[in-house]
C-alpha cells in the first residue's frame, strides 16, 4: 500500500500558486481573498482561520467579514454587492454554514461566477459539467491533483463515488466522468453498496460517518480517497473510511488527517489566483 500525502501533494501546490502570485505581483496585481463568516460556528471558525494561514503563507492578501448571527440576509447580500463591485478583491467565499433564516442559495447565488472561489454557483457548476469549468471546487479538484501526483490513470477506470453533495459528491463524478473514467453515484439510501464498492478501481468516500467504509467493501488493489472528516469513539479524528484495515486492501490510500482536507485549502489558493487572472486578463 502507497500513502498518498496530502501534505507533500498541497505544498507542491502552494509552491506553484505562490510562484503564479509572485508574477502576478510584478505586474501589479495583488491577489485577494474576501473570507464571509456569519455567526460563531466552531468547526467554520478553524477552517476560516486555516484559509486565512495559507493565504499568508503563499502570499495573497487575505479579507476577513466576521458577522454576527443575528445578521440579516439583506445585510451579507450587501456584504456581497459590495465585494463583488471592488476591483482589488479577486475571491469572495462565503463560510458555510450560514444561519438558518438566511437563504444559502441566495447568497451563493449572488457571487459574481468569476469570483466564486469555491465554485458553487450554477454558472460554474454548469461549466463543470460541460467540462470547460476554470473555477472548480476545492475538494473534488484537489482529489484530482493527487490522482494526478501519483500517476494514477482515470480512463476506463470503474470509478465509485460515495455521496452527492453539491460540494463534493456530484462534482467529483464530473470530473472523473471528464477524465474518461466509468463512474457510478451511491448515497445512503443504496441498495447493496458493498457489491458496487467492490467493483471500485477508484472509491472516493464522501459519506461523513465514521470508519463506514470496512475492508470487506473494497476490491483488492483499488485506490481509496477518503473526504471525510469526523470524530471516533475515542474522539480522535478519522475519515469516513476504517483506515487501519483497508490500507491492506487498497494500492493507494488517502489518511485522515494529512490527506483530501489540506488539498482543498491549497485548491482554494489556486482558485483565487486564477480568479484574480482572469479579472486582470493576465
Ligand atoms: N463549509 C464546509 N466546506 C466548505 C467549503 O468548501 N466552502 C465553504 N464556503 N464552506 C464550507
Amino acid at each position: 500500500m502507497k500513502l498518498i500525502d496530502g501534505k507533500v501533494i498541497s505544498e507542491s501546490i502552494k509552491q506553484r500558486v505562490m510562484l503564479q502570485v509572485n508574477e502576478l505581483k510584478e505586474q501589479g496585481v495583488e491577489p485577494c481573498l474576501a473570507v464571509i463568516i456569519v455567526g460563531d460556528d466552531f468547526a467554520s471558525r478553524t477552517y476560516v482561520n486555516n484559509k486565512k494561514k495559507t493565504c499568508e503563507y503563499v502570499g495573497i492578501k487575505s479579507l476577513e467579514f466576521a458577522m454576527p448571527e443575528t445578521t440579516t440576509q439583506e445585510e451579507l447580500l450587501s456584504l456581497v454587492e459590495k465585494l463583488n463591485a471592488d476591483n482589488s478583491v479577486h475571491g469572495i467565499l462565503c463560510q458555510l454554514p450560514i444561519p438558518k433564516h438566511i437563504d444559502e442559495k441566495v447568497i451563493l447565488n449572488a457571487i459574481r461566477p468569476d469570483k466564486d472561489v469555491d465554485a458553487f454557483h450554477p454558472v460554474n457548476a454548469g461549466h463543470i459539467m460541460i467540462g470547460d469549468g476554470t473555477l472548480l471546487p476545492c475538494t473534488p479538484a484537489g482529489i484530482m491533483e493527487m490522482l494526478k501526483y501519483e500517476g494514477i490513470e482515470i480512463a476506463g477506470k470503474n470509478c465509485v463515488v460515495i455521496g452527492r453533495s453539491n460540494i463534493v459528491g456530484k462534482p467529483m463524478a464530473m470530473l472523473l466522468i471528464n477524465a474518461s473514467g466509468t463512474v457510478t453515484v451511491c448515497n445512503s439510501k443504496t441498495q447493496n453498496l458493498a457489491e458496487i464498492t467492490k467493483e471500485a478501481d477508484i472509491l472516493v468516500a464522501a459519506v461523513g460517518k465514521a470508519k463506514f467504509i470496512t475492508a470487506d467493501m473494497v476490491k483488492q488493489g483499488a485506490v481509496v480517497v477518503d473526504v471525510g472528516m469526523n470524530r471516533d469513539e475515542e474522539g480522535k479524528r478519522c475519515g469516513d473510511v476504517d483506515f487501519e484495515a483497508v490500507k491492506d486492501v487498497a494500492s493507494h490510500i488517502t489518511p485522515v488527517p494529512g490527506g483530501v482536507g489540506l488539498m482543498t485549502v491549497a485548491m482554494l489558493m489556486q482558485n483565487t489566483v486564477t480568479a484574480a487572472k482572469i479579472q486582470n486578463n493576465k
